[in-house]
């Protein structure tokens, strides 16, 4: 098949929602990937970021693999969120990013605040290589650490802001995702076990000890977990200090304070 932009948007007609934006990234992309593989991986339903190995977030271009979860626009709410409540951007802050994936997160914040420094950490050694080549030059040191064990928050030190993007899909939920996120986002990235809930109620645990005095926390959710997350952050002695919906009007990130 000839590479070109016309031919990849036909033959992709019917298999993905996007054909011409697809044909685009893939010339864009310069990854070794031929246009027959790439329409063959399309057409088995691999996501494109998959199969190109970057994926656009926020300001910057990042590599995934099949190791991390690829970045989702929603997540931007996250970064959002923080730009509002911390608007002097020339603050030395301290960044926590928990579960930090593909790094995307503390790596788009830290090119946002230019005298912040960052932690990432993640249970799987296999994301933390990845987070650590895309915060390549960026004060940012990565640390494998289990947020369900007791001794997560050993070494760590006090945060001025705490992000998060959990595992928040019910574990029963997760067989009935579509294809693209079943089978191409890592398990570990996706499962929050029974009710969903089960990684926030880790984080709220271990927040009030993250957190510097005036430092907030900010926590994706999934769609109508906003009341049960509330709840359990409440009993943990934090105080609800707002939310922010995303792009389809979804409340999306809870936001909270030390009381
Ligand atoms: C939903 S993904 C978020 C990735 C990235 N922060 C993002 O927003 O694109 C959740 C991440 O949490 C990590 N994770 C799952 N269980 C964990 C645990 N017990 N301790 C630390 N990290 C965990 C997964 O490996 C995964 O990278």
């Amino acid at each position: 098949m000839p590479g070109n932009l016309d031919a990849i948007t036909a033959a992709l007609r019917g298999f993905s929602d996007t054909p011409s934006l697809d044909a685009r990234l893939h010339a864009q992309s310069g990854a070794p990937v031929s246009a027959e593989e790439f329409v063959r991986r399309r057409k088995a339903g691999e996501p494109v970021s998959k199969i190109l190995g970057r994926r656009g977030f926020w300001k910057g271009d990042f590599i995934v693999t099949p190791d991390v979860l690829d970045p989702r626009p929603d997540s931007e709410t996250l970064i959002e969120s923080v730009l509002k409540c911390f608007p002097d951007k020339s603050r030395p802050y301290r960044i926590l990013d928990i579960g930090t994936g593909s790094g995307c997160l503390l790596a788009s914040l830290l090119g946002e605040y230019p005298n912040a420094a960052g932690v990432g950490v993640d249970i799987s050694e296999k994301a933390l290589a990845v987070a650590r080549k895309n915060a390549h030059g960026l004060p940012a040191a990565f640390m494998r650490k289990d947020f369900a064990a007791p001794d997560f928050a050993r070494g760590l030190g006090a945060f001025d802001i705490v992000v998060s993007n959990p595992p928040y899909i019910p574990t029963a939920e997760i067989a009935h995702l579509e294809p693209a996120v079943r089978e191409y986002d890592p398990r570990a990235a996706l499962d929050g076990g029974a009710d969903g809930l089960e990684a926030y109620r880790h984080l709220a645990r271990e927040c009030p000890g993250l957190l510097n005095p005036d430092g907030v926390a900010f926590f994706e959710i999934g769609r109508g977990q906003g009341a049960d997350v509330r709840a359990i952050f409440a009993a943990c002695g934090l105080d609800f200090a707002g939310a922010e919906n995303d792009l389809s009007g979804i409340e999306r990130v809870l936001m909270f304070r030390r009381r």
